[in-house]
């Protein structure tokens, strides 16, 4: 693996570890206040992010390109933004709210821009 692929293979593992771990902490606590930061931190971080590496890995003319990197780039930032801000906002921090939410709209961007770039891929 190489490149794009790499780049969201590795941070899938670590996005699932750091899921894992959360959500051994809240089971062992029976404290399942965090259970959407351990959600979208598995979902989102080991599931998609995993996807997304096997689908540059299998299309490698699609990683090389330039809106490949923007998307790994955009995804990887939008995501720890996201989920460092639902840590923040479920440990009962409501001021963190409007970060989150530019997060989340930028995060859904990101993910239109591989729609447009896996759906090129598979139909080349
Ligand atoms: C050692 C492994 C894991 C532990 C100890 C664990 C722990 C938990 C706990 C305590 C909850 C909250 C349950 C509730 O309050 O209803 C939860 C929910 C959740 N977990 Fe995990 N989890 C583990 C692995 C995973 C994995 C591998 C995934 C996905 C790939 C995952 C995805 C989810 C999701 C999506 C929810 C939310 C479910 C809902 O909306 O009801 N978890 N987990
Ligand atoms: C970045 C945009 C996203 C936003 C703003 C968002 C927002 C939300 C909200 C508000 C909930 C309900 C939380 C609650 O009341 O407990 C939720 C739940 C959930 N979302 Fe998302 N979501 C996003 C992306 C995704 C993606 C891309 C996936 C899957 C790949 C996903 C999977 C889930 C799952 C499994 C649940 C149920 C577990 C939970 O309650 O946290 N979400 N999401």
């Amino acid at each position: 693996m190489h490149g794009v692929a790499r780049i969201f293979f590795l941070s899938s593992l670590f996005f699932g570890l750091a899921g894992l771990v959360l959500g051994n902490v809240m089971a062992a606590t029976q404290d399942h206040g965090q259970l959407p930061t351990h959600a979208h931190t598995m979902v989102i971080g080991w599931v998609s992010f995993a996807l997304f590496g096997l689908f540059y890995h299998q299309f490698p003319a699609a990683a090389s390109g330039l809106l490949a990197k923007v998307h790994v780039a955009v995804a990887e930032a939008s995501l720890s933004v996201l989920l460092v801000g639902l840590f923040i906002h479920y440990g009962g921090n409501d001021a963190i709210e409007p970060l989150l939410g530019v997060a989340a709209i930028v995060y859904a961007l990101s993910f239109a821009l591989f729609a447009f770039i896996a759906a090129r891929a598979v139909c080349a």
